[in-house]
């Protein structure tokens, strides 16, 4: 496990911290704080501290160049909006614009550097970036869970220069994933929806392996009926993904995980906000008629299962929940998630960025046990692989070389 902030006196100690300020950003202004907000903890943490606060991220896709749309500057005012204190800006994240910067802390302050990737060094995991990052810092700490899954050099490169620890929200992220897959209380239910099989066929292998029910929804259930036989009509399904969706609910069978697949679809003849739609079982979809939801026949059947269930884990929206009727389902079941949550029933992580959106829609993200702020991050966790920026906090810094 990695040292956290309990382990480190950071008084007056330039604190490098990677934080995860990829919000989304309309007009210059940013559009939806909430990664901002969970960072406060950590934020404040380290201020009042006393140490000089030294914030590091990435934001957008801008390659390696210096592109002035991605700047984050209106990002670090946001960010100080929310802290309520002043924070510093510098137009570079490394050499003497930054090292300037840096130089004129005082104890407590807190500056945030430009855009990472404005650096190819970044993407690349460029030691010589990593180390000219690690110089502005006497310690590292990375509160980026989000951002984890990417080996770049301020994310993993720079951990191998200076003592590294978990800031608060990587810590909170870690305890409710391992709470909710690493070691969870049984039986435990996941529920994997989205529009594809393949972009979820390593979580959807590795979940059987590892969860007692498993819940498959949204246009991908549509794959496993097909290949089980169901006229899907002209809903969105892989007809190449046949024989692997066989092959998942054979693994399945074997290792005692228990498939939970749409009884019931909601369908409409066109994908559009208040379509006309009918509730049908799946051995009755019309030839020209699509699936948008699943019905309310398998949410119930769901719901019915919750007290058995101690843990439940989950990844994409069950229907096309953007658009209009088709949000029902997902409504449904995560108003009852989140009641047998706040009732001390079950244990409930969401995450991955369609899901988030989809119980803020619901108005439940806050019932919970705890939503990740984590997109791809979130998937490849639960997907069980090993995230690089988690991994090198707990090996330490001594591994350089
Ligand atoms: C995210 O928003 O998921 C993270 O900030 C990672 O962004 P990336 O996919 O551009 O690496």
């Amino acid at each position: 496990m990695s040292r956290t902030l309990d382990d480190v006196n950071v008084a007056g100690q330039r604190v490098l911290l990677r934080a995860d300020l990829n919000v989304p950003v309309q007009d210059g202004r940013v559009a939806d704080a909430t990664r901002l907000e969970r960072l406060m903890p950590t934020i404040r943490e380290l201020s009042e501290k006393g140490a000089k606060v030294i914030v590091l991220s990435h934001f957008d896709r801008p390659k390696g160049i210096f592109v002035p749309e991605l700047s984050l500057k209106p990002v670090a005012e946001a960010l100080g909006r929310i802290l309520g204190k002043p924070v510093a800006f510098a137009a570079d994240c490394v050499g003497a614009e930054a090292e300037n910067a840096v130089a004129g802390l005082n104890n407590g302050d807190v500056l945030v550097l430009e855009n990472t990737r404005f650096h190819a060094g970044e993407e690349a995991n460029d030691p010589a970036f990593a180390a000219a990052l690690a110089k502005l810092g006497d310690i590292f700490v990375n509160d980026a869970f989000s951002a984890a899954h990417r080996a770049h050099a301020s994310t993993e490169g720079v951990a191998k220069h200076l003592p590294s620890f978990a800031g608060r929200l990587m810590q909170a992220e870690l305890h409710a994933l391992e709470a909710a897959l690493g070691n969870p209380q049984r039986p435990v239910a996941a529920i994997v929806a989205g529009s594809k099989v393949s972009t979820k066929l390593e979580l959807l292998n590795n979940l059987v392996t590892k969860v007692d029910i498993l819940v498959i929804g949204g246009a991908m259930a549509n794959t496993f009926l097909a290949a089980q036989g169901y006229n899907v009509g002209k809903s969105l399904q892989e007809a190449d993904l046949h024989a692997t969706a066989l092959e998942i609910l054979k693994t399945a069978a074997a290792k005692g995980c228990e498939i939970l697949l749409p009884q019931d679809v909601v369908v409409a003849e066109k994908f559009e906000a208040g379509a006309p739609t009918q509730v049908v079982k799946v051995n009755a979809i019309p030839a020209n008629a699509m699936a948008l939801d699943v019905g309310p026949a398998t949410v119930d059947a769901f719901i019915k299962r919750l007290p058995e269930i101690k843990t439940i884990i989950w990844n994409g929206p069950l229907g096309a929940f953007e658009t209009k009727p088709f949000d029902a389902s997902t409504n449904t079941l995560a108003s009852a998630i989140a009641q047998a949550t706040k009732e001390g029933k079950v244990i409930s992580v969401g995450g991955g960025g369609d899901t988030v959106s989809a119980l803020k829609l619901a108005g439940v993200h806050h019932d919970l046990t705890y939503l990740s702020s984590a997109g791809g991050a979130f998937l490849e966790w639960m997907e069980g692989k090993i995230l690089p920026g988690v991994e090198v906090l707990s090996k330490g810094f001594s591994n350089l070389g």
